[in-house]
């Protein structure tokens, strides 16, 4: 994929001990409202919001009215603003076609997809001071990721310790 005039940011939310959720379909809400208001204002400014398949059953209300590609191996009628895409290399880049600024938020199966074909330009990590002690690890099971990110800053949101860590690619 092509990422001239294209901006594909990524954005995930992290335990300490790495989950990103307790169960595949819970809408989360042991993130800081730092973060929490961090996320909703960086999605009012994107074109798209990418999203896999569980994320977006947690989140569908939320979703619904973004311009929403829900990566997922099954068929299913686009209605509204929601498409859905295969999470294959070509057919996503079909459906990004129209989009200059992409917002990858998730879950575990879509930020591997996309960290193991290095189509990130932009993550933004962070990391809630709260254990799970189970649930769904940031990868999903058997990534294979170099990390390519070039430079990164930090920034600590709140009082509670909330750090958020952004890799960018230059
Ligand atoms: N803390 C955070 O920042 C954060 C961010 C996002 C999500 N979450 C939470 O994480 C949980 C969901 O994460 P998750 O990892 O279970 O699910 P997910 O990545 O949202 O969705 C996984 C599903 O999407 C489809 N899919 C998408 N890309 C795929 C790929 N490359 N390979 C195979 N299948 C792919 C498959 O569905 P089909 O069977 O339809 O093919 C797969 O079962 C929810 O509780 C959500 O609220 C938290």
């Amino acid at each position: 994929m092509s990422n001239h005039a294209k901006t594909i940011t990524a954005y995930a939310a992290l335990s300490l001990d790495g989950r990103i959720a307790s169960t595949s379909h819970e809408f989360v809400r042991w993130t800081s409202r730092e973060d929490w208001d961090f996320f909703q204002s960086e999605l009012s400014q994107a074109d798209v919001v990418v999203v896999g398949a569980h994320t977006f059953l947690a989140a569908k209300e939320r979703l619904e009215h973004r311009n929403t590609i829900v990566l997922s191996r099954n068929m299913h009628d686009a209605y509204g603003t929601v498409a859905y895409c295969r999470p294959e290399i070509g057919a996503i880049t079909h459906a990004l076609a129209p989009y200059r600024t992409v917002a990858v938020i998730g879950g575990s199966f879509v930020y591997r997809f996309f960290l193991e074909r290095a189509l990130i330009d932009v993550f933004h990590i962070t990391i809630e001071p709260v254990v799970l002690g189970s649930g769904i690890h940031f990868l999903a099971a058997d990534a294979h990721c170099e990390w390519y990110f070039a430079h990164a800053t930090s920034k600590q949101l709140n009082a509670r310790g909330t750090v958020m860590i952004t890799y960018t690619r230059t």
